[in-house]
């Protein structure tokens, strides 16, 4: 069994497409109602428009080496996700942005330190974790990632 990395990056835990017809800001940005141009594609009114999260996390024009693990991206000295206010949503953006990101935060933190303490993590030789981007993205397999208790 080969070690799981943590595969950690943290633009692979959240895949989302979502829209936003209710929300005004998030429709100036994504066109649900107006028709509009953009970048050369043409968006009927009324068209609804799915927004890809992971297409944003590793656009060049916003994230240096946006394929890298690096954490130091988001220091003080770099701050990459301020670049463009919508540069980095996990929890969404604009006036709908998630109430529960820094709760979900600290239960991620919490959770995942008793889980790093107590076992160790393996996934098969070559594994690719195959995922679905629709209706919400998730590994399609469940997550093929064994636990064995330690100590
Ligand atoms: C890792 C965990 C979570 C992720 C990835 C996440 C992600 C999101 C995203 C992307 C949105 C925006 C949806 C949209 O714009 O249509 C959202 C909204 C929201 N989230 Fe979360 N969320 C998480 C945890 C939580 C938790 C723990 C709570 C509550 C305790 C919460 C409460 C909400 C609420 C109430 C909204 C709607 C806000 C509004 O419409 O004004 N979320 N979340």
């Amino acid at each position: 069994m080969a070690t799981a990395n943590a595969n950690s990056n943290r633009r692979y835990a959240v895949f989302l497409s979502y829209r936003h017809a209710d929300n005004k800001e998030q429709g100036r940005q994504w066109a649900t109602w107006l028709h509009q141009v953009l970048e050369g594609y043409e968006i009927p009114a009324g068209m609804l428009v799915g927004v890809y999260p992971i297409h944003v996390h590793y656009m060049s024009s916003l994230w240096t080496d946006p394929t890298r693990f690096d954490p130091e991206r988001f220091s003080p000295a770099r701050q990459e996700d301020k670049r463009h206010a919508f540069a980095w949503v996990p929890f969404g953006g604009g006036a709908h942005m998630c109430i529960g990101q820094h709760f979900a935060t600290l239960q991620v933190k919490a959770i995942m330190h008793q889980l790093l303490l107590r076992y160790r993590w393996s996934i098969a030789p070559g594994y690719v974790m195959p995922y679905q981007l629709v209706p919400i993205a998730k590994p399609k397999d469940g997550l093929q990632v064994t636990l064995q208790r330690q100590g």
